[in-house]
């Protein structure tokens, strides 16, 4: 997931031929490393207290070369591998799977999630995830003592706020440069996609990628596509960023449909009293969302104080109450919870919060891996706020729910970033790959909209844009048989839908309907409620849906 929830919340050239894509290649240093890979079914690198699934895993190390672009280095680094393997034959091979960030744990998010990834994807492929470098074991990127992020603001929450924010990132840009002096400039997403080819060669299968990224997972699998496309077998990148702007470090588009979902939120919302604890019978959209405005100002210039049951005090804030409600609003799935904590608060009750947000705390362990990998490969910097005025006004513009408050965060704290990566991706798009990519996005995503999809998808020819009629961040947010059933035929047999399917999400807002009656009105012969046919109704598929969709909030960011 793009943003990270805790602390700081969080131009091209088309047209490259396939002999950069060999000059690429030849970067991989192939004297260096491990060539096989030795899957061991004792995981001894975890730690002892990890929950394991009930479905067998495996776990490797693989020895990669720890900077490609430097020839006269023979270090190595070793990737923190994991297997979930399929349960069904035939298997058809190997899904590598990132879950965003950057920072996201590929291994955790594999293992804590195993049996619902097998089920989505069909059960004959085996997943194999890793962690990043940067991310938990494999070169984790820690920057202070503690590892605790300090204190960040709302853009908007006081007028000094930027500015803080801003000499923030300055601070924390020196702080981590002097914890990881020695391995900053070995992190970026073109590293991180030459270690996936090695790990796809070192499989041994038939030496094609296979591949399923979200959120920050479609930079990654943009990058890699586009770096080795004759290696491409099957990508599908879902949760859609901007790849030109991600590059740049400035991404005034990502909150582009911030808006639509908020808006979602309150209109759904108002429709459905019996769910949604902020409405009564006679809601109205405009009713609620003034309701959680007036909560959300008189917040800033008033917080409310929280005594907990062991005499512990908490100030509910604008910034922790906004932020947790942006966080809430990738996942539909939270939204009943979210509403209750909200309406508490409107009426005066802030004893419910503590809960609310205690069962939200994600498991991030590396919270500065976000911008130990993107800082590094962003191109803008500057030492002076005053630069960032224009950008700063167009975000602005771009959501009046979070354009100040959220969307200049990441940003700032990149722009005055000390180290740049000793390789970035230099932006050449518009390869053609050797099997075509299926890029999804969702018609209402806050932080990565349609249009980034659709960007990805015209700087991938041959790829097919699938839209996923629904809300939240990325298709697994309020799932939907049609883009389950479309992803799996995808990586079994190829195939791509039509340009223009959009898929409807099957379980509604604000239902707490269970699988079953979610599938009742779904017309088995054919065309009603999206594309969802007599073979895509399937309960179990649907549970492991909502499961992984349910997992507020999510560790899949
Ligand atoms: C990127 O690198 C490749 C290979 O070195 C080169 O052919 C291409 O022109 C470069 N593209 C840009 C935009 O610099
Ligand atoms: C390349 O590797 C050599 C040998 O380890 C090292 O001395 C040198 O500093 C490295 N160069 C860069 C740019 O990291
Ligand atoms: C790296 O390995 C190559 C081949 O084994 C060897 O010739 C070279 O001296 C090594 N370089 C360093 C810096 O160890
Ligand atoms: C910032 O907050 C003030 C009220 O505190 C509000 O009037 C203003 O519209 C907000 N600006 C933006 C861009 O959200
Ligand atoms: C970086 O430096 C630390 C401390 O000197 C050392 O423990 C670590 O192995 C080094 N890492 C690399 C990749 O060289
Ligand atoms: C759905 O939620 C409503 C309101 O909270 C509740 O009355 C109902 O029992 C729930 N239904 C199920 C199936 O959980
Ligand atoms: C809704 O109805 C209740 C009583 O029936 C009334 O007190 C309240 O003001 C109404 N709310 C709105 C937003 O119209
Ligand atoms: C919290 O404070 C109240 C009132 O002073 C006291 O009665 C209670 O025992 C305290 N609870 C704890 C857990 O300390
Ligand atoms: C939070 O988790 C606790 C314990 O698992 C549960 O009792 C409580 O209902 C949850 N609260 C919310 C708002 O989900
Ligand atoms: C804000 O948006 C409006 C309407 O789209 C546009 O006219 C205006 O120029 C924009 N302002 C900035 C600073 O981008
Ligand atoms: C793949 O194609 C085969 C042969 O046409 C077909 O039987 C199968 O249902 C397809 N599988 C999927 C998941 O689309
Ligand atoms: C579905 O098809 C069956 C047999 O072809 C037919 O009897 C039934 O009426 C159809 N149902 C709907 C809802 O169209």
């Amino acid at each position: 997931m793009r943003y990270t929830s805790t602390g700081s919340l969080l131009a091209l050239s088309l047209l490259a031929s396939l002999t950069h894509a060999q000059s690429y290649y030849d970067g991989q240093r192939p004297e260096i490393g491990d060539h096989s890979i030795n899957w061991q079914t004792e995981c001894s690198y975890l730690s002892p207290d990890t929950p394991l699934p009930s479905t067998p895993l495996q776990c490797a190390n693989l020895e990669v070369p720890l900077d490609y672009v430097n020839h006269s280095s023979n270090d190595t680094l070793s990737l923190t591998l994991v297997k979930v393997p399929a349960r069904r034959e035939p298997v058809l091979g190997s899904i590598i799977m990132n879950p965003g960030g950057p920072g996201g744990s590929g291994v955790e998010v594999a293992i804590g999630r195993a049996k619902d990834l097998l089920t989505i994807l069909g059960d004959h492929f085996n997943i194999v995830s890793f962690d990043p470098r940067g991310v938990r074991y494999t070169l984790p990127f820690h920057c202070f003592e503690t590892d605790v992020a300090p204190p960040s603001n709302l853009g908007n929450s006081s007028d000094v706020a930027i500015g803080e924010a801003f000499s923030a990132g300055v601070a924390q840009s020196h702080n981590c440069q002097q914890s990881n002096s020695n391995t900053s400039a070995l992190l970026s997403t073109a590293y991180v996609a030459r270690d996936i080819i090695r790990i796809v060669d070192a499989l041994g299968e038939d030496g094609l990628l296979r591949y399923w990224g979200l959120s920050y997972g479609t930079i990654l699998g943009a990058t890699v596509a586009s770096m080795f496309p004759e290696k491409v077998g099957r990508l599908v990148v879902d949760g859609v960023a901007n790849v030109v702007e991600y590059y740049y470090g400035l991404e005034p588009s990502a909150l582009e449909d911030l808006d639509a979902v908020v808006e979602g939120f309150y209109s759904s919302c108002s429709k459905s009293p019996s769910t949604c604890a902020l409405a009564s019978d006679n809601s109205t959209t405009e009713s609620i969302a003034a309701k959680v405005e007036d909560l959300l100002l008189s917040l800033k210039y008033q917080p409310m104080v929280v005594v907990s049951d062991d005499n512990s005090t908490e100030l509910l804030t604008y910034t922790a109450i906004k932020s947790a409600m942006f966080s809430a609003l990738y996942f539909p799935a939270g939204w009943m919870k979210l509403a209750v904590a909200l309406q508490a608060l409107t009426e005066g009750d802030p004893s419910g919060w503590v809960t609310y947000v205690g069962n939200g705390t994600n498991s991030e362990r590396t919270p500065y891996a976000i911008n130990g990998i993107r800082c590094g490969e962003a191109s803008y910097r500057t030492n002076k706020l005053s630069n960032l005025d224009t950008f700063i006004a167009e975000i602005s513009n771009v959501s009046e729910f979070g354009g100040l408050d959220i969307g200049p965060l990441n940003d700032l704290i990149c722009a005055s970033w000390l180290v740049r990566a000793n390789e970035v991706y230099n932006g050449t798009w518009g390869v053609r790959t050797k099997h075509p990519v299926l890029v999804i996005g969702n018609t209402y995503d806050p932080v990565t909209p349609l249009s980034s999809a659709r960007n990805m998808s015209s700087l991938l020819p041959g790829s097919v844009l699938l839209e996923h009629h629904g809300y939240g961040h990325t298709s697994l947010a309020q799932p939907s048989l049609c883009t389950a059933r479309i992803m799996r035929e995808y990586f079994t047999n190829g195939t791509l839908p039509n340009e223009g399917t959009i898929c409807e999400a099957t379980v509604p807002l604000w239902s707490n309907m269970t699988e079953q009656e979610a599938l009742q009105p779904l017309n088995p012969n054919g065309t009603v409620n999206g594309l969802a046919r007599r073979e895509d109704l399937n309960e179990e598929l649907l549970r492991a849906m909502r499961r992984l969709a349910g997992a507020f909030p999510g560790p899949l960011y």
